[in-house]
């Protein structure tokens, strides 16, 4: 172009004119071609967010019927639709603030972080249960998302924590020996009105493999005791047991081992107890590999007040985008998965793969926000701050340092996050996930750092909202599918 414009020039003046105008009328269609372009471009690495999406409303929103899928309806704890199930006692206690959650939610990275650190030597025996602390129960986040099962014959139907990233399911029992919480249900499980109950001797060879689900296990009597530890003195312990277990009308187990908690000095919540995904043999994953070969699916809905589900099996999405399962050194019982790079707004950010792989990474459906190696979540910060330059700041909140106040905006655009993995996945985080509202003056970046760079990252629950999340025991990979639910 501009050799065309400076050749006219150099004729005639009349012929530069024309060659000027016709430069600059070329000019101009190009500019718009390019303008659609980019603004294809634009649509294609942003969201546009109306920022009321981001709250939930105070009713609860029903997933379309799960009836004959196999599907377990999964609900957020402090939710409309747990409430309205009545899933949770949650509607007598006051609902927990966002610096709460962040709080719980910092103590369970914590924990997990002290659990990948003493690996191996985690023979830390609780022999004498009475000097546990009966009161002043630590509250620990241990996931947000409560599933329906039955337990028993007749099944009584309890309302679990979903966790990947613990692998022992207990609940509150009766007599409740020593400590419980409150709970939706308000009676607990309770054995003697069970025809299946069984307690599990301490000569099992089971009640040793409890030892390596959660680092200890004790005895009471000649009954296994199993003995959970959430850090500090959270912890839940209690006769180790088999029971009938019943996830749908025609998917029950028999001798279902699971905790029947005595001891409960942690706070879920008003939920019943928790369901254990992870990867060891103990986990409800390993006990029902047979029926369903170590998969099943979970999606986690977008607010509070959606619905979401839990399969077991082979009822997965079609479009899934695979990753290896990675083995996390000291984390053999966690979902490991590979990062190698993260993208805003559709550039990778210049972190080099090694800062990931130094840390490893998991993904953990009881952790809410992604914690990322301090390297990466401070190039990812920056370049989502520069993106997001025309918003004003507002205040931090807890562990969350970038903040904006949109309470001016109606809609608002956010870029796009994506997610690169091992063997080539590339996953993006949906507009529900790169964002936590807490208020319109106050919605941040839903992502952390980690206190050290050889910390684990973990891919939190916030992020995976309304992807379907597939895990793959048998075949050794996780894989995210989007649009999973609403
Ligand atoms: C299970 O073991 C505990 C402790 O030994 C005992 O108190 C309880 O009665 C046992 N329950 C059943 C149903 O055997
Ligand atoms: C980070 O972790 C490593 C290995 O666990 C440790 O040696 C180092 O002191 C830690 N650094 C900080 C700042 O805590």
């Amino acid at each position: 172009m501009a050799t065309t414009t400076t050749t006219a020039f150099s004729s005639s003046s009349s012929f530069a004119f024309f060659a000027t105008a016709l430069a600059f009328s070329l000019l101009l269609s190009l500019n718009t071609a390019n303008g659609g372009a980019l603004q294809q471009q634009q649509q294609q690495h942003f969201y546009t967010v109306q920022l009321s999406s981001l709250f939930p409303s105070d009713s609860c929103s029903p997933a379309p019927s799960t009836k004959g899928l196999n599907k377990l309806p999964v609900f957020h704890k402090h939710g409309p639709c747990a409430q309205a199930q009545q899933l949770t006692s949650t509607a007598n206690q006051p609902k927990p603030t966002a610096d709460e959650i962040l709080r719980q939610d910092e103590s369970r990275v914590q924990n997990i972080q002290s659990r990948k650190a003493t690996a191996g030597s985690a023979d830390v025996r609780v022999t004498d249960s009475t000097t546990i602390p009966a009161k002043d129960s630590s509250t620990v986040g241990s996931g947000n998302y409560v599933v329906t099962v039955g337990l028993g014959t007749p099944a009584k139907k309890l309302s679990l924590i979903l966790d990947t990233g613990s692998d022992v399911t207990w609940t509150q029992c009766q007599p409740c020996v020593k400590f419980c919480h409150q709970q939706k249900e308000k009676i607990f499980f309770d054995p003697s009105s069970s025809k299946t109950y069984r307690n599990v001797s301490c000569e099992a060879a089971v009640c040793s493999a409890l030892a390596e689900a959660t680092g200890n296990r004790d005895c009471s009597s000649s009954t296994c005791v199993y003995v959970i530890k959430y850090g500090g003195a959270a912890i839940t312990t209690g006769f180790f047991a088999t029971e009938k277990l019943t996830l749908t009308k025609t998917d029950v187990f028999d001798e279902f081992y699971f905790g029947c908690g005595q001891n409960i000095q942690v706070n879920f919540g008003g939920a019943a107890g928790v369901l254990g995904l992870g990867r060891n043999s103990l986990s409800l994953v390993s006990q029902t590999s047979d029926k369903y070969k170590n998969l099943f699916s979970y999606c986690l809905p977008s607010t509070p007040s959606g619905t979401g589900f839990l399969t077991f099996g082979g009822a997965g999405a079609k479009s899934v985008k695979y990753t290896p399962i990675a083995s996390v050194a000291g984390g053999e019982n966690f979902y490991g998965i590979g990062i190698t790079a993260i993208s805003v707004g559709g550039k990778k950010l210049p972190v080099s793969a090694s800062v990931f792989s130094a840390a490893g990474a998991i993904i953990d459906s009881g952790t809410a926000i992604t914690r990322l190696p301090p390297a990466a979540y401070s190039a990812l910060r920056s370049a989502f701050r520069k993106k997001m330059s025309k918003y004003p700041l507002g205040p931090a909140l807890s562990i969350l340092d970038t903040c904006y106040d949109l309470s001016k905006f109606k809609n608002f655009v956010v870029p796009k996050i994506g997610f690169f993995f091992a063997g080539g996945a590339e996953v993006d985080i949906e507009a529900v996930g790169i964002l936590y509202a807490n208020k319109p003056t106050q919605v941040c970046l839903a992502f952390a750092a980690n206190g050290n760079a050889t910390d684990v990252a973990i891919l939190g629950s916030v992020q995976q909202q309304t992807l379907e999340v597939v895990y793959d025991g048998a075949g050794g990979r996780v894989g995210f599918a989007s649009g999973g639910c609403k």
